[in-house]
């Protein structure tokens, strides 16, 4: 934010510049130190300056530069802005369809990190949709009896023209008509019926642990550092 802390740290060093050239029995002397500058960097590492000049004595002739000396002090601006990163994609969610053609989303967080002190905001979208279950429905059985449905063994169909046994619901197999059979299969992570659970490529799943992995290690050094060094 505005009029952040600027942490004075480590009285750098005093730099002469210029050279004093012919200036022989110096009766004059320094004046007063002008103020400091305000620190040269608005974020991170910077300097204040503040300087003083020689005003020769009576004696003395006149210089043609002004003789100044410079003295130097590092600064720190803290509120770094940050831009925002987006997360890793999270999973799909469920295909709006098991079959005939649906719709599926995942989504992502602007928090890896978040922006802050201004900085900018993550760019591309949060939502991430595609097409899923492009296989053709089954067809209703012609003059299917529904009266042959025992609702403790047999699934019934969401469009109620068919029944299945109870056996083929969630077994990635679609038996139902509108595909009913295979759908709300992952409730809050657990499954129904006999989907074994597995997790995109365990490739893919072991790459992105390490890479959470050493996120976390290298952001927790990069505050050490942070710390230690205010
Ligand atoms: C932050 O984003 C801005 C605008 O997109 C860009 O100009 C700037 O270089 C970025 N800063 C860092 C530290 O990545
Ligand atoms: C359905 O089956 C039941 C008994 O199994 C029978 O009584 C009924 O007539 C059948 N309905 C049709 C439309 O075939
Ligand atoms: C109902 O379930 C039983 C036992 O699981 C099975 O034998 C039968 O074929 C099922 N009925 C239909 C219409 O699928």
């Amino acid at each position: 934010m505005e009029g952040a802390m600027k942490l004075t740290l480590i009285p750098a060093f005093f730099v002469l510049c210029c050279c004093l050239q012919g200036v022989a029995q110096s009766r004059g002397g320094w004046g007063e130190w002008g103020e400091f500058s305000g620190c040269s960097k608005s974020c991170g590492m910077g300097l204040r300056t503040r300087m003083r000049s020689w005003y020769p004595g009576e004696n003395e002739p006149a210089m043609e530069e002004p003789f100044t000396n410079t003295e130097q002090f590092t600064c720190y601006e803290v509120d770094c802005p940050q831009n925002g990163t987006w997360s890793m994609w999270g999973m799909w969610g469920e295909c709006t369809a098991a079959c005939g053609g649906g719709q599926r989303k995942r989504h992502r967080d602007c928090n890896n990190p978040p922006p802050a002190n201004g900085g900018a905001k993550c760019k591309g979208e949060k939502f991430d949709e595609e097409d899923c279950g492009p296989e053709p429905c089954p067809e209703t059985p012609p003059n299917f009896n529904m009266s042959k449905c025992d609702p403790k063994k047999n699934f019934t169909c969401k469009n109620n023209a068919m029944c299945t046994d109870s056996l083929h619901r969630c077994d990635q197999k679609v038996q139902c008509s509108d595909g009913s059979d295979e759908m709300g299969c992952f409730k809050r992570g657990y499954k129904i019926g006999h989907v074994h659970f597995s997790r995109g490529t365990a490739s893919g799943d072991r790459m992105s642990s390490v890479l959470a992995v050493l996120t976390v290690l290298v952001s927790t050094w990069y505050i050490k550092v942070f710390i230690d060094y205010r």
